[in-house]
């Protein structure tokens, strides 16, 4: 066959996107209002397409609602689009053969807002660490994993034996993103990663979660409300707004010149706590 001989050169391998959303349309279905009635249904994302390189952080902002959680349920494989495709490495997910699955569940892990809630209190942190190695079923060296990955995060292996309520929150975070680690993740989504943080520690995981990126080459998928937070750690944003990404830039242009109205609130929601912040809030 000669047939390759005309096709485009192939694309760079490093800059193919590692998760992709192609048009992916999710519905819920509400209770019933009334006995005869239809139940209605809520529209939660709309034909979204969003991607992620290896070695890129893209930032994900919208306000309350917005369809944020939903979308990173979907990227996870948590829950299936009713409408769209979700690729891991180029091929459908729902559709791949179990080892690509398994691939990708490996290779895709979250880190969520709260992390007293995603560790088990009753857990000591050695056990939480090798939980996810057994629930993923990886073979290999498990201690030499562990003390790896608190490497990667900056933690002491005499933390190993302590219990969640004996660390403080930026720790417990740290701790999260060293068990998101675990499985050897291609890309890591971190959904509101540091809004229940003091802002005092939040640089901190801002600052590990860049560093990630940068020497372990990972995908990162960033989402929060507040703006300034996701620009200091992503070079491209896209703008949701009721279940629709309306604009997609890079953090300062969004912060100089926002296009959509949702982007427009979110600067100004941010200008408003400066203003207050230096006093002028009703000037
Ligand atoms: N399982 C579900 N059944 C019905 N409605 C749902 C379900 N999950 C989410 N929703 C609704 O979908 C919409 C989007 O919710 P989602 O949690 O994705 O928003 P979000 O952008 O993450 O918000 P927040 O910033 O508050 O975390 C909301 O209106 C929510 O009430
Ligand atoms: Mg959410």
């Amino acid at each position: 066959m000669t047939t390759h001989t005309n096709a485009p050169l192939p694309t760079n391998e490093a800059m193919r996107p590692i998760l992709e959303m192609r048009q992916v349309t999710q519905t819920y279905t509400l209770a019933r209002q009334k006995l005869f009635e239809a139940r209605p249904t809520l529209t939660v994302l709309d034909h979204i397409d969003f991607d992620v390189r290896p070695g890129e952080a893209v930032g994900l902002v919208g306000e309350s609602g917005s369809g944020k959680t939903t979308l990173t349920r979907i990227l996870t494989g948590m829950e299936q689009p009713r409408e769209g495709h979700v690729l891991f490495d180029g091929r459908d997910v729902w559709t791949a053969e179990p080892s690509h699955r398994q691939l990708f569940r490996r290779s895709v892990q979250v880190v969520m807002q709260n992390p007293r809630s995603s560790l088990d209190p009753r857990m000591r942190l050695g056990a939480s660490l090798l939980e996810p190695l057994r629930s993923l079923r990886i073979e290999g060296d498990h201690a030499a994993r562990v003390y790896q990955v608190l490497d990667q995060v900056g933690l002491s292996r005499n933390a190993l034996e302590r219990f969640p309520h004996e660390f403080s929150g930026g720790q417990l975070q740290r701790i999260a993103i060293a068990r998101a680690l675990m499985s050897g993740p291609k890309v890591l989504i971190a959904d509101e990663p540091v809004s229940a943080l003091d802002v005092s520690i939040q640089a901190q995981v801002l600052n590990l979660l860049k560093d990630l990126v940068r020497d372990l080459g990972l995908a990162l998928v960033f989402i929060a409300h507040d703006l300034s937070v996701v620009a200091y750690t992503t070079s491209r944003v896209s703008v949701m707004s009721a279940g629709r990404i309306v604009e997609i830039g890079k953090p300062l242009d969004l912060f100089t010149h926002p296009k959509a109205e949702a982007t427009r609130n979110l600067v100004g929601a941010i200008l408003t706590v400066e203003s207050g912040l230096a006093g002028n809030a009703l000037a």
